[in-house]
This record gives C-alpha cells, sequence and structure tokens, in this order.
C-alpha cells in the first residue's frame, strides 16, 4: 500500500496472520512507524521506498530485530529463551529455560536444566554436511604467512582423534584437563575433544609462570596438561614444556603430559609420563561419538584474579553458555558464511574462549587464531596479515589500539582493509582518541565500532551495541543486549535513577553466566552476591547518560586492568612479600597511556636493608617469576611505612592517589595512624 507518496511493504512473513486486525499509524516519517494490534501488542512497520539505500534498509530491519526481542523477553521470557535455544542442535530439547535466583535462601543459577546436547556437535558436526568443506580455523603463527588452515571436516578428524588420544590417557567425563598451549589450532582441538567427551578444560594463559601454573593444576585436580614443547612470540621462544615440568614437581597428580610439537626444538621427555601429540594421534581411533552432556554440565574452568585470595576457577556449564555466545556472536558481528572472522585474544582468556572459539564455530564461520604479537615483525602485522587473509570482522582491545596509534597511520593505510566491515573492542575502556582512530584510519570512517562490555564471569558480552541497530558514541558501550537487566546503584545498594554514576549490578541471570566457582561455592556467592543483595556485583563502576548508554569507569575493586589483563592487586603483593628482603607492600594501579593501567607497588624492606635499582630490578623479575611478565609493576617505591588506620588497615586510596600524581586529592589523613608517612611517600614518589 502507500502512506501518503510513500510504498509500504510490510516486511515479516508473520504479518499475514494479522492482516484482518486493524492497525493504527502512529507515525510515518518515512523510516517506519509503530503500529498497534488489537491484541495491544506493537508492531514496527518497515517502510521502504526508494528513497533508502540498503544500507537504511539495513538499520530498519536490524533495529526492529532488536526491538522485537526487547519485547518478547519482557513478555514471556521462558518462551523466548526456549525460541532462542533452537539456536543449537539438541539431542533432548529443554522444556524449561530460567531457574536461576540471587538470593541467599534459593539461591541457584540454572538454565535449559533438562536439555542434552554436545558442544563439539555445534561447532562441528552440525555444519559437516552443509559447509564441511569451508574452512573453520586459519591459523597464523608468529612468522607472517607462516600456518594453515583446517576445514570443519579436518577439524572433525583432528577433534575426534584427539578425544580418543584423551580417553587412551584415562581421562573420562567429568575429570579436568590443563592446557597450556600457544594459539596453534591444536589448541582448539584440545579444548573441543574435551567438550565431546564431556571433560572439563582448563585453559592457562602461556604467560603465566611455572608457579601460577602449579597453583591452577592443584585447585582443580589436573590428571592431563596438554603443552607444547615451546612456544614463539614475537620472534622468541616460551619454554612451555621446561614450565610443565617444574610446575609438575611442584603440584603433582599429573599422570600424563600431551606434547604439541610447535618448533623443532627438543625437550626433555619423562618415559610413561609424556608422548607427544603427533604420536597419540596415530596410535587412536578415528571415529569418537560425543558425550551426551546435560546442559548444566560443566564445560570449562577458567581462572581469574578477584580483589582478595588466590585467583578464583570461574565454572562455566554447557548449554547456557554455548547458547549466549552463538547468539552475541550473531547480534554483534552478524557474522556469515563468507566472514572470517579474526579476534586476537589468546585462548587463555575468556575472550579466546568465546569469540576465538566457541561463537564462531558455532555459528559455523571461520576464525582466526593467532600466535604472534601486534607489533612483530614491525606494527603494520595487524593489518598486513588482515589484508592477506581477507579478515572481514576484527575484534582487539583498546590497549592494542592505544599502541599502535601511537605508530601512526602509515603502517595502516599502507595495507588493502576494503574487505573489513566491522571491528570490535574489549577488555578495558576505550578512550575516545582511540576510539575515533580504530573507526577512521582502521576502519576507513566506513566500520561501526562495537565495544563490547563483558567479564569473564558472564561468558559473553553483556552491555554492547547491537551494529545497525543503534547510533554508538566514542567510549561508551552503549545499552546491555536482550535479557541483561543492568542497574546503576549506589553503596548502600539503593538503585540510581536516571543520568547518574553508581556501581553495576545485575539483577537477573542470563545464559551466560558462570554457574560457581570451582570447588568453592560459598566464595562464589558472598563475592558476587552478598554485596548488593539480591543481585549479581560486576565490581565496575559506570556512568549512565540521558540516552540510557553506560559508560563503564574501571573497577571499583582492588583488581586491576593492566592491557586488557586482569589483576588482583593482593597477587602482586603476595609475590611481592615472599621476597627475602621484604616486609611488606601495597599494591595500586595508576593511569598509563598505553596499557590503560599500570601496577604502582609500594615496598616496605626489612629493617636494616637499603633499597636501591638493583633491588627494584630484582623485585620486578622476582614478580615476574612468581605470576608471569604480565604483572610486572611498572613502578616500586620503596616506602619507610605505609598509611595505615589505626586498625591497621592500608588506607589504599591515599596511595592512589600518590601513585596517580595527584597529592593534592589524598584527602583527610587524620584518621591515620601516623599521618606523617604521607609526606614522606609524596616527596619519594617515582616517576614511572
Ligand atoms: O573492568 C571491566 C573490564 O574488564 C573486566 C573483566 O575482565 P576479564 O574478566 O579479564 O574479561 C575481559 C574480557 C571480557 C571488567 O570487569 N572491561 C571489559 N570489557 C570492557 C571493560 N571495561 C570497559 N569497557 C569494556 N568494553
Amino acid at each position: 500500500g502507500k502512506v501518503g507518496d510513500i510504498p509500504v511493504y510490510i516486511g515479516s512473513a508473520q504479518f499475514a496472520a494479522w492482516k484482518h486486525t486493524q492497525l493504527i499509524l502512529d507515525a510515518v516519517d518515512g523510516r517506519g512507524g509503530m503500529f498497534s494490534l488489537d491484541n495491544g501488542t506493537e508492531r514496527r512497520l518497515l517502510v521502504r521506498s526508494r528513497a533508502f539505500d540498503d544500507k537504511e534498509l539495513g538499520m530498519i530491519d536490524k533495529a526492529d530485530t532488536l526491538r522485537q526481542m526487547h519485547h518478547d523477553i519482557a513478555r514471556d521470557p521462558d518462551a523466548f529463551w526456549l525460541n532462542q535455544a533452537r539456536r543449537l542442535d539438541w539431542e533432548s530439547f529443554p522444556t524449561r529455560a530460567n531457574e536461576s535466583s540471587f538470593d541467599a535462601d534459593d539461591f541457584a543459577i540454572r538454565w535449559f536444566a533438562d536439555g542434552e546436547l554436545n558442544l563439539s556437535v555445534n561447532c562441528i558436526d552440525r555444519h559437516l554436511e552443509e559447509r564441511g568443506d569451508q574452512t573453520a580455523v586459519v591459523f597464523e603463527g608468529d612468522e607472517p604467512g607462516e600456518g594453515r588452515t583446517l576445514t570443519f571436516r579436518d577439524l572433525y578428524g583432528e577433534v575426534c582423534r584427539f578425544a580418543n588420544g584423551l580417553k587412551s590417557c584415562g581421562v573420562a567425563k567429568g575429570d579436568r584437563v590443563i592446557l597450556y598451549m600457544p594459539m596453534v589450532p591444536e589448541a582448539a582441538i584440545a579444548m573441543l575433544a574435551c567438550a565431546r567427551i564431556g571433560a572439563v578444560h582448563s585453559v592457562v594463559f602461556g604467560g603465566f609462570s611455572p608457579d601460577s601454573l602449579a597453583d591452577r593444576i592443584a585447585d582443580c585436580g589436573a590428571k592431563v596438561v596438554v603443552t607444547a614443547n615451546e612456544g614463539m612470540r614475537g620472534g622468541k621462544s616460551i619454554p612451555l614444556k621446561q614450565n610443565v615440568d617444574t610446575a609438575c614437581c611442584k603440584a603433582g597428580g599429573v599422570e600424563t603430559i600431551v606434547i604439541v610439537r610447535r618448533t623443532d626444538a627438543r625437550v626433555d621427555l619423562e618415559a610413561g609420563r609424556d608422548v607427544w601429540w603427533d604420536e597419540l594421534r596415530e596410535t587412536v581411533d578415528a571415529d569418537c561419538p560425543p558425550e551426551p552432556m546435560n546442559a548444566e554440565d560443566p564445560l570449562f574452568i577458567l581462572y581469574t584474579s578477584g580483589s582478595t585470595g588466590k585467583p578464583k576457577g570461574v565454572l562455566h556449564t554447557t548449554g547456557g553458555y554455548l547458547l549466549w555466545v552463538t547468539l552475541t556472536t550473531d547480534l554483534l558481528f552478524g557474522l556469515k558464511q563468507d566472514d572470517l572472522f579474526w579476534c586476537t585474544a589468546d585462548v587463555g582468556w575468556i575472550t579466546g574462549h568465546s569469540y576465538v572459539v566457541y561463537g564462531p564455530l558455532s555459528n559455523g564461520v571461520a576464525t582466526v587464531m593467532f600466535d604472534g604479537v601486534p607489533t612483530y615483525p614491525d606494527a603494520g602485522r595487524f593489518w598486513e596479515t588482515s589484508e592477506r587473509l581477507g579478515v572481514t570482522v576484527f575484534y582487539t582491545a583498546p590497549t592494542a589500539i592505544r599502541a599502535l596509534m601511537r605508530e601512526g597511520d602509515a603502517p595502516v593505510t599502507r595495507h588493502d582493509l576494503s574487505k573489513l566491515r566491522l571491528l570490535g573492542t574489549v577488555g578495558e575502556p576505550i578512550n575516545p582518541e582511540a576510539w575515533q582512530w580504530y573507526h577512521r584510519v582502521v576502519g576507513g570512517g566506513r566500520c561501526e565500532i562495537v565495544d563490547t562490555w563483558w567479564q569473564t564471569e558472564t561468558g559473553g558480552a553483556l552491555i554492547a551495541p547491537v551494529p545497525g541497530a543503534m547510533e554508538t558514541k566514542p567510549g561508551s558501550a552503549t545499552r546491555s543486549l536482550p535479557g541483561v537487566f543492568p542497574e546503576l546503584v549506589d553503596a548502600e545498594g539503593k538503585v540510581l535513577d536516571g543520568t547518574t554514576e553508581g556501581n553495576l549490578v545485575i539483577t537477573q541471570s542470563w545464559p551466560g553466566q558462570m554457574r560457581t566457582v570451582f570447588g568453592d561455592h560459598e566464595r562464589f556467592f558472598q563475592t558476587y552476591f552478598s554485596t548488593y543483595p539480591g543481585t549479581y556485583f560486576t565490581g565496575d563502576g559506570a556512568q549512565r547518560d540521558e540516552d540510557g548508554y553506560f559508560w563503564i569507569t574501571g573497577r571499583v575493586d582492588d583488581v586491576i586492568n593492566v592491557s586488557g589483563h586482569r589483576m588482583g592487586t593482593a597477587e602482586v603483593e603476595s609475590a611481592l612479600v615472599a621476597h627475602p628482603r621484604v616486609a611488606e607492600a601495597a599494591v595500586v594501579g595508576m593511569p598509563h597511556d598505553i596499557k590503560g593501567q599500570g601496577i604502582y607497588a609500594f615496598v616496605t624492606l626489612n629493617a636494616g636493608e637499603e633499597g636501591d635499582a638493583a633491588l627494584r630490578d630484582e623485585l620486578r623479575a622476582w614478580v615476574r617469576k612468581e605470576i608471569g611478565p604480565i604483572a610486572t609493576p611498572d613502578a616500586i617505591q620503596f616506602a619507610p611505612g605505609l598509611p595505615k588506620t589505626r586498625s591497621g588497615k592500608i588506607m589504599r586510596r591515599i596511595l592512589r592517589k600518590i601513585a596517580e600524581g595527584k597529592p593534592g586529592e589524598v584527602g583527610d589523613t587524620s584518621t591515620l595512624a601516623e599521618p606523617a608517612v604521607v609526606e614522606n611517600l609524596v616527596a619519594k614518589r617515582i616517576e614511572p
């Protein structure tokens, strides 16, 4: 029909069923209008005129889809989620959706609890018939062009074999397997193989020290560790197998180490315990039927830092997690079969789990696994590789963008990036200058920026723009995705309305939410649900503007975010005090141009010890050895005394201001046991 001069087309197939209902056109401005059905519901009318180009039409369709999703969730959430569950292939389709409660008396996080499925079937088997010969994984090594590709059929074969390999090492459903690997296809294969037989993987970032690895092996009780002889990053080798040997000595309990031959380097093998991946592969059957898993069976454990204690084993389960990453990959990146998706994260972090491996593969889309660094052999690496491989959607961290921006435009503009259509960011707040540069120089002003806010605990993105469906603002992760209900609360937990700033909580469960802290359910409840009862507390602060957009301001707890890597200040402190010459340490974050936050450590030495440059270097090396290079302090200030309350609590608020170089803002020091300590620290501040 026509509305005024504009020809009107109905864009929904379902519309035929409603054609007898009376339409009330609220507004037709050439971009569509809302109309109401006489059953009280509202639909958006798609209006198409010759004046629109395709892009605008896409915008209307996507905005409409998103609005419909929000609407359907509000009306009947369980029906909505059971409908979304059709994105996956189930052995036994669930009849129940959300059975979660954040309240202390009936606390539980549970989704699709009577459904059965296997994750590897969803990421591989179900694509075989239609696109078995399509590329699934593109491996790009440390040296440009060093690599190989695997089709979905190749992946199927390798995953089945390695799954049988794990079985032959005695791994059964529910057993934990540690992966300490480079970014090679074998890492994804091992993850998927665990999922195929119902083993629980725990990937440990290859940059962590043997001590950190040992803690994780011991905490999850792993019998098998999968690693490589060595890793290669930025032209330097990393002794992965040797680190595993050291860790296993410390942790004990490991019966088998499987070693991928990443380079020609030879390593010591312990007979009866160590086996080469390629040799194991030859001894097993090529066929491995998938283990049917309950939706709530554990899928993986991933250790992450909190404000206190040792890193926690964040546990995710099968059905809800997979649905969440499948759905969000689709909403945020709209991946289609001819896309090539490159998320630059390492599989040692949650982003690598959700958006290098599971999200793209579940959607049947090719994913890049990059085993290098952004600056090797030069600052054009991302762009040279994107051009050569034909990357269409690129997803990285603000810290990398800031570091590359510093190198100027030439390393980018030298390359033809016309295939790129969308750019994502994750891990920390992105400053508007970096956002603009990413958009203008990398994206040629053409690609939308998808700033995704989420956490290890959330499984996948929670606050992020759906491209094409909404306006973006540089520096804001925009609004929550369908099914995510954020609020801002004050220190007492009072919900704040409108344009405001507060602590970010989520009031209802979503399918991708973590289920527990492995081995410590009480800690799970205490950490996330006791601060503001009845809600999940994220640990982040945020502002909300007049359009309801969220601007994440960063952590409000003792967690810092260094180059997008999350770290507990308490972990760095305990590494420092483990040094024989250190009596006490207090660690805070400070603003850092490239890393977002840097690590500033105040160290009190044992009585009679003198701090000098050599000891500073020694302590930095010590922390690297204890935790890993990402925890290396940027500045160490020797402090004869630390500002403490009379009850002995260190006043970090004051230390943060000193580290930031803003002594004028330390505020009230009258409650300190020794107020003079502050002046001394201010006077001796280290310029990082
Ligand atoms: O402070 C937030 C920050 O990273 C934290 C989560 O870290 P992690 O569990 O390691 O997961 C990182 C990858 C999902 C959050 O509490 N963060 C993450 N994404 C953003 C962010 N801060 C601002 N904007 C983001 N887009």
